[in-house]
């Protein structure tokens, strides 16, 4: 299976993929943390992204695609399947994700977009805190690990924010990516692969959603 979860930033792309990857085995390829990771080793890709990342911008569409094509080139993705997280995120993206795929021999079974109001998403973004050693996420309010201070998934006390998630960075994140949003789901509905599901829900009943929409196509 070949998925793509979609959805503003903060809707919950991170926290469904978890669960999703620990059901349906699929490989979480997220374009955000692959430029985390790139920024914290101080690479080409990774300089180049950080003055967008730090401003809340797009990281320009031909360093994301390259690192998006070899990374579907890799064997673990041809056997387990992939699923997309933040990427695409413009048409010229999602054009450029049909070539990858026509050219691996692939194709896009169904893309999943968290619907919520953007209302919601500046608390949910300035509440979430991310385990240093697992990269779990979590939320002070909606989504707080099960024992005060401590990772729910391998037990660490060391916790970060992300520098993206303040205010005045959030707020452009947000506007940037609901201007790309409406035309990324014509696109998707038209060529007949969208799921809609209701974000607004908790967690739990979110992943309901999805699940029993994986379970029907799987
Ligand atoms: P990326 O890391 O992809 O960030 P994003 O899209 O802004 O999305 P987030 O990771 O912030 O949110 P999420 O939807 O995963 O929410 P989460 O599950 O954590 O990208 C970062 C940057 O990299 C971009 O700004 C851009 O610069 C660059 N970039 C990445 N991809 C790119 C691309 N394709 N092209 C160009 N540039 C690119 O949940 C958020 C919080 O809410 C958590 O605390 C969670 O616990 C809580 N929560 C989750 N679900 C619920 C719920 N149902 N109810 C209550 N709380 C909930």
């Amino acid at each position: 299976m070949n998925l793509m979860l979609m959805g503003l930033p903060g809707a919950g792309k991170g926290t469904q993929a978890e669960k999703i990857v620990d059901k349906y085995h699929v490989i979480h390829i997220s374009t955000g943390d692959m430029f985390r990771e790139a920024m914290a080793n101080k690479t080409a890709v990774g300089l180049k992204a950080k003055s967008f990342i730090d401003q809340g911008e797009l990281v320009p569409d031909e360093v994301t695609n390259q690192i998006v094509q070899e990374r579907l080139a890799q064997s673990d993705v041809n056997e387990a399947g992939y699923m997309l997280d933040g990427f695409p995120r413009n048409l010229a993206q999602a054009e450029a994700l049909d070539q990858i795929n026509a050219s691996l021999n692939k194709k896009l079974d169904a893309v999943i977009d968290i619907d919520v109001d953007p209302k919601l998403l500046v608390e949910r973004l300035s509440g979430r805190f991310i385990c240093r050693k697992c990269g779990a996420t979590y939320h002070k309010l909606y989504n707080p690990p099960k024992v005060k201070d401590t990772c729910d998934r391998c037990g660490s006390h060391d916790f970060y924010q992300r520098e993206d998630d303040q205010p005045k960075t959030v707020k452009n994140r947000l506007d940037v990516n609901i201007k790309m949003n409406t035309p990324l789901i014509d696109y998707y509905q038209k060529a007949g692969v969208l799921k809609r599901v209701d974000g607004a829900q908790e967690i739990d009943q979110v992943f309901a959603q999805i699940d029993a929409f994986l379970s029907e196509i799987n």
